[in-house]
């Protein structure tokens, strides 16, 4: 599973055959919009760039991310919510954070026939009540409370659980025991899946700022210099970026681009000469 922000994004993530599920996740919020958490993105918001995605992604199945607020006031409210995110945003399901206390709520969405992919252990829309971006589950309590949302979350219907930031051995055990398939994010090897983020975009010092910002600033282009223990960079994006528009500046200031034949437009040479020699006009009429 790969997260996708905008078209380009969507693009890149459908051009593997190997990629199942493209997220429009609320980390949009800070990757994209320059929000300090996912607390302050709007559903209008992920809705604009959900749509964006979508004309962008071919085979995966498209999820996008309920943002925050919108979907505890009532089953009614998230109901409401995941049809605008749908219907405007062109996903054909949603993810959304919580454990037992959304069971209802995954419930209701899965009868009315929306796919619910549940998001366990690490909730960033919870940051400021769990004290940060922390690690969870690293307890026996934390650890039976992960196994028992689970469970409850699979037991009301979710397709499938996203599990944030535990220990591997939690990863590995949770995902033995449930019957849908775990998508992994800082969980270790074991979940049946994995989600990366792309951050490609980013300079060193930006990257510095979002770093401080959440925990899950995973990196399948190399776009960032910063390592949560989870993150792999699996191209050197942001070399190649930096060095494009280096050499972009360069290639105007020695006058090498646009080359006048292969990168320049011509007019037919008896067509300029007929220009040419239609001149009638005085200087001070060409200016
Ligand atoms: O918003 C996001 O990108 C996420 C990741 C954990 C997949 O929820």
């Amino acid at each position: 599973m790969l997260a996708a922000y905008d078209y380009p994004t969507a693009l890149a993530c459908s051009s593997s055959p190997l990629t199942d599920i493209v997220l429009v996740g609320d980390s949009l919020a800070q990757i994209c919009l320059g929000h300090s958490s996912t607390t302050q993105l709007t559903l209008s918001e992920i809705i604009h760039h959900a749509k964006a995605v979508a004309k962008g992604t071919s085979h995966p199945l498209l999820l996008g991310d309920m943002p925050f607020g919108t979907y505890y006031t009532s089953v009614d409210t998230a109901v409401s919510n995941a049809v605008h995110l749908i219907k405007e945003g062109g996903v054909e399901g949603v993810k959304m954070e919580g454990g037992r206390e959304i069971a209802d709520i995954v419930r209701r969405l899965t009868e009315v026939g929306i796919p619910v992919m549940a998001h366990v252990g690490l909730l960033p829309q919870r940051h400021t009540s769990l004290s940060g971006y922390k690690v969870q589950g690293k307890t026996v309590d934390g650890a039976k409370k992960l196994m028992a949302d689970a469970l409850a979350l699979q037991d009301a219907g979710a397709f499938a659980l996203l599990i944030e930031a535990v220990p591997l051995e939690l990863g590995k055990y949770i995902t033995e025991r449930l019957k849908i398939p775990t998508i992994g994010v800082g969980a270790g090897p074991h979940t049946s899946g994995q989600v990366c983020l792309h951050l490609f975009l980013f300079s060193e010092k930006e990257k510095l700022i979002l770093s401080d910002k959440a925990l899950v600033c995973d990196d399948v282009m190399g776009g960032s210099e910063h390592t949560a223990k989870f993150v792999r960079s699996f191209a050197n994006l942001r070399e190649v970026r930096v060095n494009a528009i280096q050499s972009f500046g360069e290639a105007i200031r020695n006058g090498s681009f646009p080359d006048p034949v292969n990168e320049s437009y011509k007019t037919e040479k008896t067509e300029w000469a007929r220009f040419l020699s239609s001149e009638t006009w005085e200087d001070n009429d060409t200016q």
